[in-house]
């Protein structure tokens, strides 16, 4: 069931780690924050590179510098820089504490309630025998201190219940008041457009933590069967109860995307949304690949996301590089630099159907760069038809 929404803008449905106003201040705090670092400072920052870096370079060494490598030594020394680093790292850490604080306060009732939703249409079904890939155990991805598998108590939801506020506080309320925007932009941005009518049978959504961006395909595609993977098992606990909470009848799993067990071409539609930036090379074109083997004849592939750095200038290339060394992401960058389109074809698909594009979303990036599309950001679709 779904209610009212939090003062910040976030629909409560039940399973919802729902903030005391205590808490909320507190939570807001940092979402003040991160704004005003993305929104104020990483601009002032722009500015300072363009009006005295650029200019000193270009006079010492004849030409701006040449890539986001050089311009990272360049800004290092910079009190602005620094600043601007040591308050983002800082906003994030505090962010899941403040997040964590609160869901463990509720832990008794998400239990209850992950427990309880056994009875919803949908389905669980876990594998307490799968292996959790070494990228995601080797750091705490994104400073999330849970990580996204970790569990503290019997069938626990937590990392879940973290995840779905974090994300929210994190994003600003930019992805919606049910984190759902990247499921929706992909439906609207991408599947409206290029296959308006269409009725798939059987959806897979790879990476589905707590199911943000797949309950949207319950709702645009009512007929269809939903399934939701993901390697966590307290994501998919909590997914659940989400979406059970949210009357979606998703069918979650805990399989790992790069080798899913299900038969052949089991699906019309398999998608991902940001999966891809949180595991290997590898991991990419085995997805790829398992995607291909999955996927019904006339079935499409579609992974959305964050834009590459080919869609951007060097100093934002910089700015979204901050992330890979001081929030925990290992493959953020590299993500970026790999030719998705030229993998697709190597995992099999037939090269003149495979092709990228940006699809507009709510979401923004602190990349202090002007000319994103109006009023939002924008997502990579890689997709592919069998
Ligand atoms: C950034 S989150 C995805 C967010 C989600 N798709 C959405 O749109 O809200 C990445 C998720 O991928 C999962 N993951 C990473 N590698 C995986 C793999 N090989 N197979 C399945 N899930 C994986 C992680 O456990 C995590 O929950």
């Amino acid at each position: 069931m779904t209610g009212a929404a939090l003062a910040d803008g976030q629909t409560v449905h039940d399973a919802l780690a729902v903030p005391t106003a205590e808490e909320a201040v507190r939570q807001n705090e940092i979402w003040t924050l991160k704004r005003k670092l993305a929104e104020e400072i990483a601009p002032e920052l722009r500015r300072h590179y363009e009006t005295e870096i650029v200019p000193r370079h270009v006079a010492e060494h004849g030409a701006p510098p040449a890539d986001r490598r050089v311009i990272a030594s360049l800004m290092a020394p910079d009190p602005r820089m620094r600043l601007f680093s040591a308050l983002r790292r800082r906003s994030q850490e505090q962010m899941w504490d403040l997040v964590l604080t609160s869901a463990n306060r509720q832990l008794d009732r998400l239990l209850d309630l992950a427990a309880g939703a056994s009875a919803a249409p949908g389905s669980l079904d876990l594998d307490p025998a799968l292996e959790i890939p070494r990228y995601l155990r080797a750091v705490d991805i994104h400073c999330m201190p849970t990580g996204y598998y970790r569990e503290f108590a019997p069938d626990d939801v937590t990392a879940g219940a973290l995840y779905d506020r974090g994300v929210y506080v994190y994003a600003g309320g930019q992805l919606g008041g049910l984190n759902d925007d990247k499921g929706w932009s992909v439906i609207r941005g991408y599947l409206d457009r290029h296959r308006p009518g269409w009725t798939p049978a059987r959806i897979l959504d790879m990476g589905c933590s707590v199911g943000h961006s797949t309950v949207p395909y319950t709702l645009r595609y009512p007929a269809a069967e939903v399934h939701a993977i993901d390697v966590a098992a307290p994501m998919l606990r909590y997914a659940r109860a989400r979406a059970a909470a949210l009357g979606a009848p998703v069918h979650f799993a805990q399989r790992d995307a790069t080798a899913t067990g299900y038969p052949d071409a089991s699906f019309d539609l398999v998608v991902s949304h940001i999966l891809l930036h949180e595991t290997s090379v590898k991991a990419v074109q085995q997805v790829l690949a398992e995607s291909y083997r999955l996927l019904r004849p006339g079935g499409l592939m579609i992974h959305a996301e964050y834009p590459p750095f080919d869609t951007m200038d060097p100093f934002a290339q910089f700015l979204v590089e901050w992330d890979t060394t001081n929030n925990n992401e290992p493959f953020w960058s590299k993500v970026r630099t790999l030719d998705l389109v030229a993998m697709a074809a190597t995992a099999g698909f037939d090269p003149a159907t495979v092709h990228r594009e940006l699809i507009p979303t709510g979401r923004r990036l602190t990349t202090g760069q002007s000319g994103s599309t109006s009023g939002g950001g924008r997502m990579q679709v890689l997709a592919a038809s069998r």
